[in-house]
Order: C-alpha cells, then structure tokens, then sequence
C-alpha cells in the first residue's frame, strides 16, 4: 500500500499543475514504518536550566491509589498519573516516584475536591464521570504551596484537564508554574459539550479528508483513517491512544466515529452486532480519557440491518427494532455512550420526511428512546433546498419551530453559517432566533474549502470572530448575546449545548497532512474551552508547544504567518462575502459561473445577493441585527455581497473608497503577494524552527505546501481575474480600472 521512501510525486491537479514558481513541486516521501508524530505532546527535554528547577519541585508524584488493578487504565485520573510521568520524564530528564501519599518531599498531587489541599486522593474518591458534564465540574485548578503542588478538580476528568495544563506550562517553560505561591491558574470550560466529529467512513476513506498518508499524492485527497476504520480490521492502537491523549489535552469531552452521510460507503453497517462489538476497545479507551461516544447511524438501519420490510419509525417493528438496537449499543459502550447523530433528508440520505414525518418528529423519535439509556438525540440543521430557494433562508425556516416542540434530550447541531463552512459567512441566524433548544455549534477543520491540506489557513482567527459576533437577544434585560454564550447554553442554560467540529485528521504521520494545520485541531478545543480567548493568543501557544526550542524570532514570524492567514486566504479567493465560488472539488476557482444563480450572481453590471428585503434571509435575525444587514450603510462590507447586490461601482467605506470591481482585483492581487510572502518568510526561519516533533524532513513538506499555496493562489486570482473581466468588460491596468467601452 506504502510507496517506497525514495520515491517523490509530482502534483497533477488542475491548478497544482502549473510548475511552481519558487521551485519544483514536489513531495519528498517518507518511510512509513516511522512513528506519528506527538504534535503538541512531544515529551522531549525541556532547557537544562529550567529542568533543574522542575526536577526539584516535582520528585514525588502523589497518584490516585484505587487499589484495584481492574480500574488501571479506565479513570482519567489513572491517565492523568500516567501522562504527567511520561510528560516530567521526558521533558525534565527524571522520572518522579510514584507514592500514595505525600512526606516530606516536594511532590506534585492530584485531588478530587472537596478534599482538603495537602490529601492526596484515595480509592474511596474514584468517581465515575457525571453527564451532562456540568462546566463546573469539568474545571480545575492548579495550585503552588510551600513544599507541593496541587492540581485539583471536581471531577477525574477535571484533573486529567489539569494534568495537560501543567504539562503545557512546563513545555513553555512558564516560571510561574515552578516558582512563587498561591494559585497558578484556575480554569473551567463554557460549553458543555466539545465534540470532535470524524468524517470516517466504513470502506476506510474519508469524507472530506485531505490529510492521508504521506505518500499518497496531495490531489487525490483520500485521507484514510486508519484511527477507526475499517471496522473489524486491524486498528493501530498505539494511534488510537495518542488520538485520546491529544483530543483530551485540549478539553475535547465526546467524539462522533463516523461520517454524517450514514447511509453511503459501507456506513450503512455501523449497528451491525459485529461492528458494535468490534468498537468496544476503542470507546473504553476514549472514555478513559473522558470522551464520551456517539454514533451516527443510518436512518434506514432497520431495513439494512435489521432486514425488516421498512424503516418507516411509525411502524410499530421499527420502533421495537431500534429501542433493542439502542440498548444493545448502551449496553456494550456502558457510560462512555451518550447519544445518536443524524441527518436526515438532504444530499441524497434519508430520513422522516421519507416516511411524511417531519424532522422534529423524527428528532423526537429518537430522543424518546435514547432517553431510556440517558443519552440524547443530536439532529443536524444541514440541508439543502429543492431548485431556486435561498439556502440561507430554508435552513433557518426548517427548523426556526423547535423551541418548545423538540424534546429536552434533542440537541439541534448548526454550521457556524447558513452556507456551508464558506470563506466568510454571517453568523447563522437561528443561534439568534432558538432559545429554548440545545444547540450545538458545529465548525469545520478538515479544509473542504480552505485549500485542502494544501494551503496554511489558521481557523482560530475565523472561528473567534463568530464566537465574539453579537447575536442580539431577544429577552430583556439581555441586550447582548454572544454566538460564543449560546453555546455554552445561552440564557436559560440547555444543558446540551456545546461546539464541534469536523476532524481534519488522517493517516498522515503529522495527522493533518499540512503541518500548519494541526493549529486547526488544537485551536479547536482550546477555543471550545474559552471561547473568548483571542485567537492570537491560542495560535502563539501552539507555535511554542509545537516548535517548543525555536527561537523567539521564529515564534513571533510563524505567529504572524498563521495570524493572517484565513484574510489572505480570503483575499485570493472569495472577497466581500459572497459566498460559494469554487468548483465541483471545492478546490479551485474555475468555475465561478457554477454558482452565479445560486450564490454570487453576478451580472455584466450588478454583484451580490439580495437578501436583505423584507422576508429576505436579513430579517430572521434579531431586530437590531436585521436592520444592520438591511441596510447597506451599515452592512459589515465583509459581507456586504451575502445579503446585498450592488453595482460594480458601489464605493467602498472601509476599502480605501475602492469600486467593487477594483476591490475584486486587488485584493486578490494582495492575496497572492501575501502567499508569496508566507514562503520567503518561513524560508527565512529555516534553521531557527525546532521541528523535532515531527517526522522526516518537515521542513521540506511545508516549504513545498506553501510553494503550492501561492502557485494555486495565482491559478485562483487568474481564474477570478478573467470571469470578471470577461463579464464586465472592464479590468485593472496600472492600477487603474480599465472597460473594453472606453
Ligand atoms: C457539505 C460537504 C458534504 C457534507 C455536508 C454535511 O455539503 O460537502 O461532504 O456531507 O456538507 O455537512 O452534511
């Protein structure tokens, strides 16, 4: 399955195929029998001076004693101990003795709250994890006395939390967790659910995944998972454990196992008895590290595996079949299972409106029976409508009834926007509108349509600014509401809210193909954690527990480079909001008139979508949100062409007065010269990056990723350039706007 070592690729995608302008495009191969690579958790040593330091605070590792045998390896408090001897051993060169209780050396300390700060925890405090996860529990706090330090927590998993945080102090050689008193750092999460969702399918490949092996060319973008499927296979354990350990490092509480079409490439099984039991190990492992599992299965499973006649839910067989099918699964994962995940009725999977029920009807369905086993009932919001209709408008239409109608264990799972995880898009506007329904924001890291694992775009900075967005509330005295405290439970606090996001790993060796793009994954949960945190902030940290010995002039460069990345990107493909514009691979850019009638549509005069009149997509958001959209002074000039269309020669406050026309062209201009950019800027740190985390020669792959980046932004800005002037007659020379009329 594996290409030799020796051997490189050349790209013959579309755009990938012109010849790179800052040297060849070529991949260098890698042997596959070398280790993933630790990401952010590579234990390796930390300076000699600051080892010193740590080595004497921590000599003693005060670990969670159960007593029983049969519980190593399933608390996340077990995991904690483990994890922090890996992490000091490796990082300070001295393994910590393990003891039961503290003497008079200087010791690190696990505790269970309410415990007293100097106990260590006993057996008799083992506690199983409570769920819904209360955000209260799940905090920690760390915590410096004279003699020990002490990370507590209400809960196992809390501690497990801050286990990681201590870790990741002393990866960046923070002097204050060593030295000083009192407390370090007290922290708890927003959102109570943090899911991570794999897109794996049950034939092995991955929907929308870009990060496969190494050795595969880029263009046939077919991750494999080889972390879960296929099922029944030989799974590589030691990968699967490091997936736990790093989802949990970052806060990730529950993970969805396979791709939301459910009823495609072999997913259709996924309730099968066998494939059930063969997943046991996997979901105890996860839930060690408090991750809790939901599946997504197939609407139609009744007839394809259970062989009944009809999967129509009112059929009283086809209840009976999936109450049994809900207990078989609760009573094979036990604890670690908490819910089911469907999509229903769009891109071709059924669903009940394939039996004249409506999606809140097969929601509750589902929430009936799963609540028998105290789980709940996850319903995407993601549908597509029939010829003609504003998608915007539909998705918030379908489902803007729920509050008050879906059941207490529904939690309706929404894109951050009404598109699809577009370059720029509004806030989604039923996270304004529902308030009495769990909701679940729902991100995307895998790339669909940033590039692929190809281009560096950093989401965190993308993420943040819907998470901060002002949804306006409807309930006096709340004026505010922020995108980020709906999903953490917004006003009257659903208990199953929370934020996900699509997986952007594979089978690569660095996981996310992009080495850049593993700021996506740890920017994910460390965002989930603290919504507000800025997205600076949280990129700078992965920067320095990534490349943890690079100099601070490196650090501060590729901080930078993943700073401005989503706004280049931006800029070399989709300007001013307006929406869909790649091509059926949702890769490149040349096929703008695809989407002219459904997205952009642009005329020879005239651009954007005119969503901003009364009953338009603009006025199902909260009043002041609405007027704000509507109106075209005040309309974000981001994105001013999703809810309105203007002529060509509209002025642009915000743009240095430019046209329309002329902000198209340079921007684009601008975003090429900005990828160009990100390759002399990362060949200038070479040498002063520590990539000691990752296997073979990753300096080389990302060099190579960015040479392709700004060779296809080129491709991109032409493709756009053309359509443009092609359609209005009029283009750029010397900076000025030119038309054929003229
Ligand atoms: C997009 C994506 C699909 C995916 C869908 C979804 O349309 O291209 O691959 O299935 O979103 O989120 O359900």
């Amino acid at each position: 399955m594996f290409a030799k070592a020796s051997d490189n690729y050349e790209l013959n995608h579309s755009a990938s195929s012109a010849a790179c302008r800052l040297g060849p495009c070529r991949l260098h191969g890698e042997i596959s029998s070398q280790p993933h690579s630790q990401l952010w958790l590579s234990y390796r040593p930390v300076s000699a001076g600051y080892a010193v330091h740590a080595s004497a605070r921590f000599q003693e590792l005060v670990c969670p004693e159960t007593g029983d045998l049969a519980l190593a390896g399933v608390s996340p408090l077990w995991r904690a101990c483990e994890e922090l001897l890996a992490g000091l051993e490796g990082m300070l060169g001295r393994r910590p003795s393990r003891v039961n209780a503290t003497g008079t050396a200087p010791a690190l300390l696990l505790q269970l709250q309410p415990s007293s700060p100097d106990d260590a925890i006993s057996g008799a405090a083992e506690r199983s994890l409570a769920w819904p996860p209360s955000p209260a529990d799940e905090g920690y706090s760390i915590h410096l006395n004279t003699l020990h330090t002490v990370i507590s927590s209400r809960s196992p998993q809390g501690v497990l939390y801050g286990a990681f945080e201590l870790l990741r102090r002393l990866r960046r050689e923070d002097p204050g967790a060593l030295a000083g008193g009192g407390e370090v750092v007290r922290s708890a999460p927003s959102a109570p659910l943090r899911h991570w969702d794999l897109w794996d399918n049950l034939d092995g490949s991955v929907e929308r995944g870009y990060a496969g092996p190494w050795q595969h060319r880029f263009d046939v973008a077919a991750a494999r998972s080889s972390v879960v499927y296929p099922l029944g296979q030989q799974r590589d354990e030691q990968r699967a454990h490091d997936l736990a350990r790093l989802l949990a490092s970052v806060g990730i509480n529950g993970i969805g196992w396979s791709n939301v079409n459910a009823c495609d490439h072999g997913n259709q099984h996924l309730l099968s008895s066998r494939n059930i039991a063969s997943m046991r190990a996997l979901v105890a492992l996860f839930y060690s590290y408090g991750i809790h599992s939901f599946l997504t299965p197939c609407f139609d499973s009744p007839q394809i595996v259970g062989g009944l006649f009809t999967s129509n839910p009112q059929v009283p067989e086809v209840k009976a079949w999936w109450a049994k099918k809900i207990e078989e699964v609760a009573g094979a994962f036990g604890d670690a299972f908490r819910g089911l995940v469907f999509k229903g009725n769009t891109e071709g999977q059924p669903g009940p409106g394939s039996h004249g029920m409506s999606q809140l009807q097969g929601a509750n369905f589902f929430a009936e029976l799963l609540e028998e086993v105290g789980a709940i009932c996850i319903w995407r919001a993601f549908s597509h409508p029939e010829g003609g209709v504003d998608q915007a408008l539909y998705q918030f239409q379908r489902f803007e009834n729920w509050d008050g109608e879906a059941r207490w264990n529904v939690a309706l799972k929404i894109k951050n926007g009404p598109y699809d995880f577009q370059v720029r898009e509004p806030v989604h506007s039923l996270f304004g509108h529902l308030s009495n329904t769990s909701l679940i924001l729902e991100f995307q890291a895998a790339q669909e349509y940033f590039g692929h694992a190809k281009h560096l775009v950093a989401l965190p900075s993308q993420w943040s600014s819907y998470l901060g967005f002002d949804l306006s509330s409807r309930f006096p005295p709340y004026n505010v509401q922020t995108l980020a405290q709906v999903a953490s439970g917004g006003i009257g606090r659903m208990p199953f809210s929370g934020i996900a996001a699509v997986s952007n790993i594979g089978t690569s060796r660095n996981w996310t193909g992009h080495v850049f793009s593993a700021v996506n994954t740890y920017g994910f949960g460390r965002l989930a954690w603290t919504p507000t945190t800025p997205a600076a902030d949280i990129m700078r940290e992965w920067v320095e527990v990534t490349f943890p010995r690079s100099s601070s002039y490196a650090v501060s460069v590729l901080t930078r480079m993943l700073q401005r990345s989503w706004e280049v990107y931006e800029n070399y493909t989709s300007s001013l909001g307006w929406g869909f514009a790649c091509a059926a691979n949702h890769y490149d850019l040349d096929d703008m008139d695809r989407r002219r009638h459904t997205d952009h549509r642009a005329s020879a005069t005239h651009i954007g979508y005119p969503r901003n009149a009364g009953g338009g997509y603009a006025s199902t958001y909260n009043a002041k949100v609405a007027a704000r959209f509507q109106s075209i002074e005040q309309c974000p000039e981001e994105l001013l062409l999703s809810f309105h269309q203007v002529p060509y020669t509209h002025r642009l406050r915000t743009k240095n007065n430019s046209t329309v026309l002329e902000w198209i062209y340079r921007s684009h201009m601008s975003g090429v010269n900005a990828a160009e950019g990100f390759v002399t800027d990362w060949l200038a740190i070479e040498g002063h990056v520590d990539l000691g985390s990752y296997p073979g020669d990753a300096f080389v792959d990302i060099t190579t990723r960015l040479e392709i980046g700004a060779s296809d932004a080129a491709a991109f800005a032409k493709s756009i350039r053309e359509y443009f002037e092609t359609l209005t007659g009029c283009g750029l020379r010397d900076g000025r706007l030119q038309c054929h009329a003229q």
